[in-house]
């Protein structure tokens, strides 16, 4: 039978308990983590957000009738305890922050009963994912899981008051919205009203906040949530949330130097860690040549060699068709992995394909002087010789490389990289190594499409002195003054200065090919607003999950999330996306296609 908490107030959070409270009367009220009983005393440990403390249930003390209360205490009923806290009689238990002390309880009322949960609420618990996800407000009890969140909201409340300080507005956008320019698959939500029309839900406040900068908000802000029907993985959900910004007569040096600022705050305040300033910054030319990646992991070495000139004359068939072809040959030397087993090699053979490598050749240097290799057979001896001093190589290493279209060569090495770094456990995990990626192409191919596509967003501006390469036959040739904010080798964020200007966007378009008719029906509410006095602007967005993901060190971004969803898009406790009633569609003017029902 549960109690009311009727005259009872609760004067301590459990884990707020400590010797200095010795002798006073409490109450605290909480869960019920386990019970221990020795007879003639019953132990209970109570949880609250907050924490643990032991109660003990003493006979004498409580009454007959309360203590065949606590007699009958589960874990995870919800319970009231009145009592005096005491020193420990029984030692100190060293693992907990309340150990120390007990509160010997005089008055309990059970709050509420719980039938048997169906994993143990518990830290590191091994109970599947899937179980954990159907049942989220129980696994949301969880210690670990709550330091998390409760990170989390330590994160936002600091960036708030550090870009409220720095002088930025707070404002929120519109959610049901016209299509946003990210460039992934939108969200949907149909129109009653306008049958047949359609919503899309935000992928990013990007144009609103240009807007507001026209508007002359200067300084914006916003913890946004974002829509993307794209492929999940572990650093990506359908909904999440950025950290937004826009700022009016600024430049490049001018967002970089706010948001490391940010960032060494945000850091200090909420992990005690110093994140020295400035982070360093590297072009992206230069990161794809050193580590085949624009979000490069620098907390180790092992960068990208490129060999292309001393194999180009070799008769070796991989090696020469890949350079006559435009493309080039780099190789990673993995430091004294020369003796890896054949089968692991072929495990990395296997790893570089899934990445769209036709192959991955390699030599492994043996501690006498001797080598293994997949194509020596096709190189002369000097020739080998030639491309083991251009890449270092020493006794024990292996030296694996790639042959094919440098973008090929850069996914596939950038990859392997990260790849070989963790089987050789080399990455320190407990160091937090930033850099900022600057200089982005404007454009970026599209195999998929066919096409160009804007590498960041259409209103990205080209860095000046690339300004006149938009009207050349060779307009991929530009660079953007866009900016990645990457952190172990996650892009925590990205951004990039405005196109403030109406001939530069109109060059834009046309070198995206899009007619200006085109440009008008996706952005003309934009365009227009340009044409009433646009201050130059640029901001950038942080992905908040990823950014708490990462300083929690928690394995997935499901786990920063109150209600993540599943790889398939799916909520597994809600069941969402479910079908509606037929009167809702109607109303709607939808029907659904026999095939799908
Ligand atoms: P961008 O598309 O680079 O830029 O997104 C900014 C940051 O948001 C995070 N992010 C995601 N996090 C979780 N799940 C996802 N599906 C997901 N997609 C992106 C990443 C990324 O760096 N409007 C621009 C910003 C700007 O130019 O100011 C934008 O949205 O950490
Ligand atoms: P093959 O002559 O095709 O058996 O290839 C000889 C070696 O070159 C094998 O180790 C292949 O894995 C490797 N290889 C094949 N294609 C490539 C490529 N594009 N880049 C690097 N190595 C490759």
């Amino acid at each position: 039978m549960a109690e009311a908490m009727k005259g009872l107030s609760r004067s301590h959070k459990c884990a707020e308990l400590s010797k200095e409270n010795v002798g006073e009367r409490v109450t605290i009220m909480g869960w019920v983590q386990k019970t221990r009983n020795t007879g003639g005393l019953i132990f209970a440990d109570i949880r609250d957000i907050s924490g643990l403390v032991q109660i003990t249930f003493n006979e004498e003390k409580l009454g007959s009738e309360a203590f065949e209360k606590a007699y009958k205490l589960r874990s995870e009923y919800v319970v009231a305890v009145v009592g005096t806290v005491m020193e420990r009689e029984g030692g100190v238990n060293k693992k907990l922050a309340t150990g120390e002390i007990e509160v010997l309880a005089e008055e309990l009322r059970v709050l509420s009963q719980s039938d048997t949960p169906p994993f143990p609420i518990e830290e590191h618990s091994k109970t599947k994912e899937e179980v954990r996800l159907k049942y989220r407000y129980l696994d949301l009890r969880r210690p670990d899981i709550q330091r998390n969140i409760i990170m989390r909201s330590r994160v936002a409340a600091v960036v708030r008051q550090f870009l409220i300080q720095e002088g930025f507005l707070e404002i929120e956008t519109p959610m049901l919205c016209k299509s946003t320019p990210e460039g992934a698959r939108d969200y949907l939500v149909p129109s009653r009203v306008h049958q047949g029309s359609f919503y899309a839900l935000p992928q990013s406040p990007q144009i609103f906040k240009q807007l507001l900068m026209c508007s002359g908000y200067d300084r914006y802000f916003q913890i946004a949530r974002c829509f993307r029907d794209e492929d999940l993985r572990a650093d990506r959900q359908p909904e999440f949330t950025q950290i937004d910004m826009e700022l009016s007569f600024v430049d490049v040096d001018d967002v970089i130097d706010l948001n490391e600022r940010l960032i060494a705050k945000v850091f200090d305040e909420v992990l005690g860690v110093s994140v020295p300033l400035p982070i360093p910054r590297m072009t992206w030319a230069e990161a794809m040549e050193r580590y085949g990646s624009d979000k490069p992991d620098i907390r180790f070495d092992m960068e990208l060699t490129n060999v292309t000139e001393a194999v180009r004359d070799c008769e070796f068939a991989v090696f020469k068709g890949a350079i006559e072809n435009g493309g080039t040959v780099r190789g990673i030397n993995a430091k004294g992995q020369g003796t890896m087993p054949r089968k692991k090699i072929d495990s990395l053979v296997d790893f570089a394909k899934d990445y769209g490598a036709k192959g991955l050749a390699y030599i492994a240097l043996a501690e006498d002087g001797t080598y293994k290799s997949s194509f020596a057979k096709f190189m002369k001896d000097e020739e080998m010789s030639a491309l083991i001093e251009a890449m270092k190589g020493e006794s024990g290493d292996l030296l694996l490389f790639a042959a094919d279209k440098n973008s090929t060569v850069f996914s596939v090495l950038g990859a392997l990289r990260v790849e070989l770094a963790k089987r050789m456990d080399i990455i320190d995990e407990n160091i937090f190594k930033f850099i900022w990626i600057t200089e982005f192409p404007m454009f970026e191919y599209s195999e998929e499409q066919g096409r160009y596509l804007a590498m960041h967003h259409p209103f990205t501006m080209p860095m000046e002195e690339d300004i006149d390469l938009l009207d050349t036959d060779e307009p991929w040739e530009a660079r953007a003054k866009a900016y990645d904010i990457v952190l172990n080798g996650t892009e925590l964020g990205g951004g990039s200065v405005r196109i403030s200007m109406n001939d530069v966007q109109e060059k834009m378009f046309k070198a995206l090919g899009f007619s200006q008719e085109e440009a008008y029906e996706r952005f003309g509410f934009l365009l227009d607003a340009f044409k009433y006095g646009v201050p130059p602007h640029a901001g950038l967005a942080f992905g908040f999950d990823r950014m708490i993901m990462l300083m929690t060190k928690a394995e997935s971004i499901r786990d920063v999330i109150a209600f993540p969803k599943i790889k398939d898009a799916s909520d597994m406790m809600s069941d969402a996306p479910g079908t509606v009633d037929d009167k809702q569609l109607e109303e709607l003017g939808i029907s659904i296609s026999d095939s799908k029902q």
